[in-house]
């Protein structure tokens, strides 16, 4: 069995590196259809992660797809990238959506994934995505995203609690557009430059120390003893010591946040027997 950190590296170096599929076999896709981004993983039939693509857009806020034409024009582009690198057709694709989205809104996705031209096969809660990857019993798991925190509380292996608020990755980008006077995409590129790191850090603090208020606020009444936290905004370096100092209980993150999402899903359709051994 792989390690979470293993196949979180294979998927983020599927975006350059394309394994090629043993001919006629099945592959296995996730769609993430987040407010940052898309991002496609394909699985092979292994449960390798054999290519990946994605796409910055705006084609949804707040759980709700806003631009279906524009979804399903990125979707179906995605699609078209990851085959001409495979060289193999993709048929079959999970999803997930945010907890509590009503059937109408899960079904906008659905039709989005299935006018790109692949069959949905399996649709996720966000959480049970992410934990598919991380394989936690008891704790919480926090998704930073694009516009919002998300939070799921796990006891037992079973979501027992979710709840999402409004404050994410573009809030960081905001504070450091206003800082160095930048427009939103150079805020976005400063932010996630590597050789930016401290300075991002020390002035989207205040943001990091909200997103882990709201997350403080919403375990009080649980027996929290360990925090994860995944999906883009969670790359912001040392984010988990600002965490654990906030929740006064252990936080950690896996490498490649943002992967985790859309590599669950991919992994939640695969075969039974191929799931036991990832
Ligand atoms: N290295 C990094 N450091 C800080 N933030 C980052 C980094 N890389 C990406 N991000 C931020 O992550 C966010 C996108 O994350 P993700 O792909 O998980 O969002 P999403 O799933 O599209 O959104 P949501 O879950 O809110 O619908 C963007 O705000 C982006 O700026
Ligand atoms: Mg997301």
């Amino acid at each position: 069995m792989e390690s979470p950190g293993l196949l979180l590296a294979k998927a983020d170096a599927a975006f350059e590196r394309t394994t090629p599929p043993v001919r006629g076999s099945a592959l296995y896709c996730g769609v993430d259809l987040g407010t940052a981004s898309i991002i496609v993983v394909v699985l092979n039939c292994d449960g390798e992660p054999i290519a990946c693509e994605m796409e910055p857009c705006q084609v949804a806020r707040d759980g709700l797809v806003v631009d279906y034409m524009g979804a399903i024009a990125i979707t179906k582009r995605l699609k078209g990238r990851l085959e001409e690198r495979i060289g193999a057709k993709l048929e079959m694709a999970g999803i997930a959506v945010p907890p509590g989205t009503n059937n109408a809104n899960s079904g906008t996705h659905r039709n989005i994934v299935e006018a790109s031209g692949m069959e949905v096969t399996g649709v996720f809660d966000e959480p049970t995505a992410a934990n598919a990857v991380l394989g936690i019993t008891d704790g919480v798991v926090v998704d930073i995203g694009g516009g919002t925190t998300g939070l799921s509380i796990f006891k037992d292996g079973h979501v027992i609690y979710t709840a999402d608020e409004a404050t994410g990755g573009r809030h960081m980008s905001l504070v450091l557009m206003g800082r160095y006077k930048m427009s939103y995409e150079e805020a976005e590129a400063f932010k996630q430059n590597p050789q930016n790191a401290g300075e991002v850090r020390a002035a989207v603090l205040p943001v990091a120390e909200k997103m882990a208020g709201i997350v403080a606020r919403h375990i009080a009444p649980y027996d929290v003893k360990e925090a994860w936290l995944v999906g883009g905004a969670a790359g912001l370096s040392k984010i988990e010591d600002i965490f654990t100092g906030v929740l006064g209980v252990a936080t950690s993150k896996p490498p490649y946040p943002m992967m985790v999402t859309p590599l669950g899903i991919a992994l939640g359709i695969l075969p039974e027997g191929v799931k036991l051994e990832c």
